[in-house]
């Protein structure tokens, strides 16, 4: 994959269609909190109600088409030191160094951006093993197993606790 035509940019409702691609996919949203969008209208209503009002979500573009998500949720208050991060892209373009480019992208600029944030995080199912490579092959720390942690597609599932600080070098 040629790095330069892969971008990452606030969502516009002119995305939809790309977005229900991808979106739209039970092997995509699997290991996700969100559930599989199945029509342009609820597309269109994600867009609008979910992903533009996000404190930080983008959308990972191939030629500025959508292929995918990343999105850093900051925790509030006296925890504003740690976000969260997520991703996904859709299963065409899987296994490309996709969305390694873009977390190490988003680790690079992120805590200019916050100035307040020291830690990203994220959690990753025990048996999502292509996202625990992801974060590993970029630089993140693998903490430990949280049992029964976190609620995904109508399971209390066992997560791996991986962070990246400020102060930690991008691989
Ligand atoms: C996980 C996901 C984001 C990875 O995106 P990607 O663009 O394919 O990732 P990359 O190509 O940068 O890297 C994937 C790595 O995982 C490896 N991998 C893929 N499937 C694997 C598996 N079943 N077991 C072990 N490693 C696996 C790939 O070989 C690659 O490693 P390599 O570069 O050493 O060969 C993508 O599969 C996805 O969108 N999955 C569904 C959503 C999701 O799970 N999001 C994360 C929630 S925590």
């Amino acid at each position: 994959m040629d790095a330069s035509r892969i971008s990452i940019r606030p969502f516009k409702l002119s995305d939809a269609d790309d977005f229900l691609k991808w979106a739209s996919d039970d092997r995509v949203t699997r290991y996700l909190r969100w559930n599989t969008v199945t029509t342009k209208e609820e597309a269109l209503t994600y867009i609008e109600k979910v992903a533009i009002p996000h404190p930080w979500r983008r959308t990972i573009c191939l030629d500025d088409r959508s292929i995918g998500y990343i999105s850093v949720k900051r925790e509030s208050g006296d925890n504003k030191c740690r976000a969260y991060v997520s991703y996904a892209v859709g299963a065409a373009y899987w296994g490309q160094g996709i969305v390694s480019a873009a977390l190490r992208a988003v680790m690079s600029s992120v805590f200019d951006e916050f100035p307040d944030l020291v830690r990203l995080e994220a959690l990753v199912d025990i048996e999502n093993r292509a996202s625990q490579r992801v974060l590993g092959k970029v630089g993140f720390l693998k903490e430990g197993l949280l049992r029964k942690y976190g609620f995904c597609k109508g399971e209390v599932r066992d997560m791996f606790m991986y962070s990246f600080l400020s102060t930690d070098k991008i691989l």
